[in-house]
């Protein structure tokens, strides 16, 4: 039986549509900032969208060179080019053409990320993940998933689903795992491409934030068939299923959400904290050198 207190159920339509602002990071490096710019400052617990996408080695060549991270993850997604990853504490990996690096930076790492070539084209996304109070200090974990581990749905209409985190139920029942793995968000992450006229419609969890970012076409998404084209976020509201239309052109997006913290959130440049004072911890701890 229904009672008053219960959440929104239902198909979830766009609340609010967002368009990224471009900007630099790292050594000029140029990207688009589709949540923690202006537009969105954050999506608990989302605290940032990049997407960079460009021909030019001008854009992306300087690189993301030495700096720290503690309190969060980040998530890089490479769909074009090649990215050498190495750490203060010896760890290095190459992200490639579909690869995905979940990062747990917890208690702090000190990182590069730079361009392992010097021309062609670079195109991905990073997401950054907050972390719970409780495991901001964690150590630092990777998880960094060839794109062979990551899973591959085809639907009868021609749509594919790579399946990055979070699990994929087909129309069928037939269940398809995420690689990544113990993430205290419960994350899910798609990578759906649609041709002209198919239809993804999925699960997800009421009450857990959720997005949709076009990056190629457009999509008509939910039961009010809210329109969103390439470089529109899709803030979407709380329900228990998603539905999306190609209805007009072929689209492409990631299908992103996690169960919100509902926790203080302080945020300094590269740390995210709970308190000023763990900011001023960290900043200390960077610089006496005990991110190790
Ligand atoms: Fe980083």
């Amino acid at each position: 039986m229904k009672t008053s207190t219960q959440t929104t159920v239902g198909t979830r339509e766009v609340g609010q549509l967002v368009r990224g602002q471009p900007t630099s990071d790292g050594d000029g490096v140029r990207l688009t900032r589709v949540i923690g710019g202006r537009s969105l400052s954050d999506l608990d617990p989302f605290l940032m969208l990049d997407e960079f996408g460009s021909d030019s080695a001008s854009d992306y060549i300087g690189g993301f060179p030495s700096h720290p991270h503690r309190g969060f993850e980040t998530v890089t997604y490479m769909l074009e080019g090649r990215m050498r990853h190495r750490d203060n504490q010896g760890n290095e990996g190459l992200l490639v053409p579909g690869s995905v690096q979940w990062m747990t930076a917890g208690r702090g790492i000190i990182h590069s990320e730079m361009p392992e070539q010097e021309e062609g084209r670079m195109r991905g996304f990073q997401l950054w993940v907050n972390l719970p109070a409780k495991d901001k200090m964690t150590a630092p974990r990777y998880q960094d998933i060839a794109p062979e581990r990551i899973p591959l749905v085809r639907g009868a209409d021609g749509s594919e689903v790579r399946v990055i985190a979070g699990t994929h139920t087909n129309g069928a029942g037939t269940v398809t795992q995420g690689p990544v793995e113990g993430i205290a968000t419960d994350p899910l992450y798609f990578d759906v491409a649609l041709p002209k006229g198919a239809h993804f419609e999925h699960s997800l969890p009421a009450g857990h934030s959720a997005f949709i970012y076009v990056f190629e076409g457009q999509a008509s998404i939910g039961a009010r068939a809210g329109r969103a084209v390439r470089g529109d976020l899709a803030v979407l509201t709380d329900g228990e299923q998603v539905s999306v239309v190609a209805d007009a052109a072929p689209a492409r997006f990631i299908l992103v959400a996690g169960r919100p913290l509902r926790e203080p959130v302080v945020k300094y440049g590269p740390f995210v904290m709970n308190t000023r004072a763990q900011i001023v911890q960290a900043v200390d701890d960077y610089s006496a050198g005990r991110f190790v």
